[in-house]
């Protein structure tokens, strides 16, 4: 089992708000697909009325959205959708936005309705301070703040929202604004003014580096949300520095049995690099870091009988510093050490032997 704030979660992936959890029934089937908690559509004094279309798939498995918040009323939530979710005894985190107003409105409402925790999210991200100072002189049930990731100083922000009372981080909403245009029509790709969000493997390294931010700046958990799509991915953000996983358009664009398969393959990944907890392994990448431009070389080695002759080494040097003949042929003097060659060798035939490993699960 896993605590998050106080309660018992069977697995520590928790979905973020979404179309996904549109309502009870909807939340129920992703509670027993092995979700720990799940959190709500984000709701507003206003039900919303969307742009159609409103989702597209962008690059490979990374969307783009301009969907609004719940298309359900706060009312509907309140006496019905919540309640039935506590019958139910599902571990729901009810989403609220996105100002002062609205939160303060809808919070002691949301708590009696039966929450198990309530999640504040804003557009302005300086909204958030007074809404979680606001929240935590209403309710008693534990407070979450979501961040934009498009904060300059996101770590000592979020020391200031622990300061003012947040129980824990929800690292990070989707980037953006971001634009998609059909080239045959010229249209954008989603409707109403055509910007939208981007959410999944896309937006993974830019999450990683805010979680890696907020966690060297405060001592209350964090949930990673952001570009999760694998059991490394979720690896990745623990040693990055989160308590949880936070898991959105994976299910969406994978159905709900990647819910389990993300736990079981992250425990795997971490059982397998000889940590036996999520604790052990997190913010781990804090302890690994060397000075900014501290090596300048590193050694290659090269397995001829790995190599394929694909030639790929040698076409993304720039600076022509490797040839594949009779055998790789590699000039010191030309080469600058950016790594890129082993990067990008499809078999691991060229490795740096103090970058040994970097590659395996990551790529
Ligand atoms: C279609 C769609 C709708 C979303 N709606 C909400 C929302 O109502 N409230 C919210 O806080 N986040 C919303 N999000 C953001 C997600 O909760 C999450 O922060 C983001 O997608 C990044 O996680 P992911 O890469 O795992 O999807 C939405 C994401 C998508 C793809
Ligand atoms: S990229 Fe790897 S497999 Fe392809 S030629 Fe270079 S060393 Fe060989
Ligand atoms: S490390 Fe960079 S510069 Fe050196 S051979 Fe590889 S791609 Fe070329």
């Amino acid at each position: 089992m896993y605590n998050l704030l106080g309660i018992e979660l069977k697995s520590p992936i928790i979905i973020g708000s979404g179309p996904l959890s549109y309502n009870a029934q909807a939340i129920k089937k992703l509670f027993d697909a092995g979700a720990g908690a799940v959190v709500t559509k984000t709701i507003r004094r206003e039900k919303a009325i969307n742009p159609a279309p409103h989702m597209a798939l962008t690059t490979n498995n990374s969307l783009i959205n301009n969907e609004k918040w719940t298309d359900v009323n706060p009312e509907t939530w309140i006496n019905r959708e919540i309640p039935k979710l506590k019958d139910m005894g599902v571990v729901t985190i009810v989403s609220i936005g996105h100002t002062l107003e609205e939160s303060s409105e809808l919070v002691e409402k949301i708590e009696k309705a039966g929450a198990n925790i309530i999640e504040l999210v804003s557009y302005d991200y300086k909204d958030l301070i007074p809404m979680v100072k606001d929240t935590k002189k209403r309710v008693d049930i534990p407070v979450i703040v979501k961040l934009p990731p498009r904060i300059d100083d996101i770590g000592n922000f979020s020391r200031k929202l622990e300061k003012a009372g947040a129980d824990a981080i929800t690292a990070c909403d989707s980037v953006g604004p971001a634009f998609r245009i059909n080239i045959e029509t010229g249209k954008p790709l989603l409707g109403g003014n055509g910007f939208g969000w981007l959410s999944g493997e896309v937006i993974k390294p830019i999450i990683l580096h805010k979680i890696y931010e907020i966690k060297k700046k405060v001592n209350i958990p964090i949930i990673g949300l952001g570009g999760c799509m694998t059991g490394a991915d979720a690896v990745e953000m623990i040693m990055a520095g989160a308590n949880f996983i936070g898991i959105c358009t994976a299910p969406i664009l994978k159905g709900e049995n990647i819910i389990n398969k993300i736990y079981r393959d992250c425990l795997a990944h971490l059982e397998r690099l000889g940590y036996e907890s999520i604790d052990e392994a997190l913010g781990i990448v804090q302890k690994n870091l060397g000075k900014s431009n501290e090596r300048t070389k590193f050694q290659f080695v090269y397995h001829e009988d790995k190599c394929t002759g694909c030639k790929l080494c040698e076409k993304v040097c720039g600076y022509g510093a490797r040839k594949l003949k009779d055998t790789m042929e590699f000039d010191e003097d030309e080469c600058r050490y950016c790594g890129l060659c082993i990067s990008i060798c499809p078999t691991k035939a060229l490795k740096a032997i103090e970058l040994e490993n970097s590659y395996e699960e990551t790529l």
